[in-house]
C-alpha cells in the first residue's frame, strides 16, 4: 500500500453493524508505511464522536519516527511484562482456555514489538477538574479503532503506558490540562478481522429488571 490509494473511496463499504461485530484487537502489525491521509482519516472519524456539551475534547498525537518510536516502546515494554507476569504464571495451567491464551501472546508480542508499529497513534483530552476524563474520549477512541476495522488496519487500545503517563505526555508535547489517554498502535494487521470472543448478548441482556448477575469473576 502506498500514498497512491484512494483514501476517499477505502473502507467506505464497510456496512456498520458488520464492521462492529469483527472488530477486533489485531496486533500483530506489518512494518510497512501506512499514509498519513489513511491515519488523517481514522481520526476523523475520531471526531465525530459524542462529547459532553460538545466539547469535543480529544487531541490526537501520531508517532512514526523510528527513535521516537523506540523510546516509547522502551517505557512500554517493562511495564506490560510486569503487568501480564501473573497471566503468564497462571497459563501455565492447562485449563487456561485457549483464546485467553492467544490474546494473551498476542499482547506480549505487542509489548515486544511496539517499536516497529508504523504509527502509535495517541489520545488525548482535556482535564477537568484537574482530572483526566477517559469517558469522554472513549467514544472517540472506539470511533477510530472502527475506522482502522473499515480501512484495513490493524489496531489495540492500549493504556499501560499511563503509568508513567506524564513523561511521555511531555514527550510528546502534550500540556498537563491535555493528557493522553490512550494509546494505539496501528498498521497493516498480519493476522484478519473476525468475530472477537465474546459471551452471548442473552447473559447480559436483561427486561425491566436485571437478574442472578454473577458477582465479579
Ligand atoms: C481500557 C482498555 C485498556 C486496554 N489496555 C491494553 C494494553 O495496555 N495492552 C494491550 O495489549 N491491550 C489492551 N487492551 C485490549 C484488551 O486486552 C482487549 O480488548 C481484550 O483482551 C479483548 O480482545 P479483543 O479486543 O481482541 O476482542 C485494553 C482494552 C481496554 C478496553
Amino acid at each position: 500500500m502506498n500514498d497512491e490509494i484512494d483514501i476517499a473511496a477505502i473502507g467506505e463499504d464497510v456496512p456498520l453493524l458488520a464492521g462492529i461485530r469483527t472488530t477486533r484487537s489485531l496486533r500483530r502489525l506489518e512494518k510497512d508505511p501506512v499514509p498519513k491521509a489513511l491515519i488523517r482519516k481514522v481520526c476523523e472519524a475520531g471526531t465525530f464522536a459524542p462529547s459532553g456539551g460538545n466539547r469535543q475534547p480529544w487531541f490526537f498525537v501520531a508517532v512514526t519516527e523510528p527513535e521516537r518510536k523506540t523510546w516509547i516502546a522502551d517505557r512500554y515494554r517493562p511495564l506490560f511484562h510486569q503487568y501480564i507476569a501473573p497471566a503468564v504464571e497462571a497459563a501455565r495451567d492447562p485449563a487456561y482456555s485457549d483464546s485467553q491464551r492467544k490474546n494473551m501472546q498476542a499482547a506480549i508480542h505487542l509489548a515486544d514489538h511496539l517499536h516497529e508499529a508504523p504509527v502509535i497513534l495517541f489520545v488525548a483530552g482535556w482535564t477537568r477538574a484537574g482530572r483526566p476524563q477517559l469517558q469522554a474520549l472513549m467514544p472517540a477512541i472506539q470511533n477510530i479503532l472502527l475506522a482502522c476495522r473499515a480501512v484495513g488496519l490493524g489496531a489495540c487500545l492500549t493504556q499501560i503506558h499511563l503509568a508513567v503517563g506524564r513523561e511521555i505526555d511531555q514527550y510528546l508535547g502534550l500540556p498537563e490540562n491535555c493528557p493522553s489517554c490512550a494509546m494505539i498502535p496501528i498498521g497493516w494487521p498480519k493476522g484478519r478481522y473476525a468475530k472477537p470472543s465474546r459471551r452471548s448478548v442473552d447473559e447480559s441482556l436483561f427486561w425491566e429488571k436485571a437478574e442472578g448477575i454473577p458477582t465479579k469473576k
